[in-house]
């Protein structure tokens, strides 16, 4: 369908702003008053609507509770200093939500109701949007697929949804990994570029094993040999060796991050050595021995950098020198902070400002 007249909206009486305390907020808890909905059947998609947030009435037949077809994006918007909203990024959102959509065999939702549903949700509950150091408006849109019946087949219709939550970065201290050579998260020919559910559902248990061993998250490495090393957790990572920073290449087996995108091309910007390719589990533990490895950093849109303080490889702890404001790390953290908040010029056409 072609939106040809506004995205209409039926505003909440009762907005609910007042039970958020934005000085201690956590990732995930608080959901803000909107929402959009919109429909695919009969081979198209309807109208959106933006409506208070609320529960869904569904048929427990419904097809995305059986057999997995569900798609997600994680986006951020932010207050910049002169009070305006800025969508981080919506262009290359949409593009890898397309590719997720696609490969999972469900119906791609139009630009244009992507990218007009999301400003006019952000700015009907630009509210919201927190103002304090590393928070940030996250956006969650995502598609389920709504037919109704059991059978084992592509779903012909489905339902996009886009609701946003005030959010602080999802780790608040450096932490700690250990190198996963048992469990894997993503196989060639797989789902792994993809951001659809069961990606994350299945890290869970091996990521619960990690942690009753004390490790906060885990390093994904390659099903094939479990030698190379491919994301951390639900993050992309990046490791500075000597004076580079180094990250596994993009594959079908790892994301395509918006926040990895983003910080390697500051750093390109900004003279420093960048290199994607094949990091081996070996030649990490090499790094650390030799004492040629000073940082190492999940990246991605909820965590925006975490800082790792300690990574465990075949049954051994290394650790890293203590975070600090001197940190690579930190430095491109700030300098996207300022790029996203409209204090630095956005060189890069980043900003997406309503
Ligand atoms: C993100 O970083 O935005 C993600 O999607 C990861 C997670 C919150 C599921």
């Amino acid at each position: 369908m072609e939106l040809t007249t506004e995205i209409k909206i039926r505003k909440t009486s009762h907005s609910r702003i007042r039970e958020v305390d934005f000085a201690n907020l956590q990732f995930g808890k608080h959901i803000s008053d909107h929402m959009l909905i919109c429909d695919y059947y009969d081979g198209e998609w309807h109208e959106p609507l933006i409506v208070p947030f609320a529960n869904l009435s569904l048929s427990p037949a419904t097809m995305a509770f059986h057999y997995g077809q569900t798609v997600f994006e994680g986006m951020k918007a932010f207050l910049t200093e002169d009070g305006r909203v800025n969508i981080f990024r919506i262009d290359k959102h949409y593009d890898r939500f397309v590719r997720s959509l696609e490969r999972m065999c469900m119906a791609v939702v139009p630009k244009e109701i992507f990218v007009e549903g999301l400003r006019t949700l952000v700015a009907l509950d630009k509210s919201w949007i927190p103002r304090q150091p590393d928070c940030a408006l996250y956006i969650r849109p995502f598609v389920i697929a709504t037919e109704k019946g059991f059978g084992v087949k592509v779903s012909s219709e489905y339902r996009f949804i886009i609701f946003t939550s005030p959010v602080p970065s999802v780790y608040s201290k450096a932490i700690t990994l250990k190198v996963e050579t048992e469990f894997i998260r993503a196989a060639r020919g797989g789902t792994g570029f993809a951001k659809c559910g069961g990606n994350y559902g299945g890290a869970f248990y091996p990521t619960l094993l990690a942690r009753q061993q004390g490790y906060d998250q885990v390093i994904w490495t390659d099903a094939v040999q479990n030698k190379f090393i491919e994301e951390s957790g639900m993050m992309n990572i990046m490791f500075v060796i000597g004076d580079t920073i180094i990250t596994p290449p993009l594959s079908d087996t790892i994301l395509d991050g918006v926040t990895r995108d983003s910080l390697l091309t500051i750093a390109r910007t900004l003279g420093v050595k960048t290199e994607e390719r094949p990091v081996s589990v070996v030649e990490l533990e090499k790094a650390f021995r030799d004492n040629t490895i000073v940082e190492a950093f999940g990246v991605g849109t909820a965590a925006v950098i975490a800082p790792v303080k300690t990574i465990n490889i075949y049954d051994t702890d290394f650790h890293l020198p203590e975070y600090s404001h001197e940190n690579l790390s930190h430095k491109l953290k700030q300098k996207l902070e300022r790029i996203r908040t409209g204090k630095e010029e956005d060189l890069y056409n980043w900003s997406h400002v309503v």
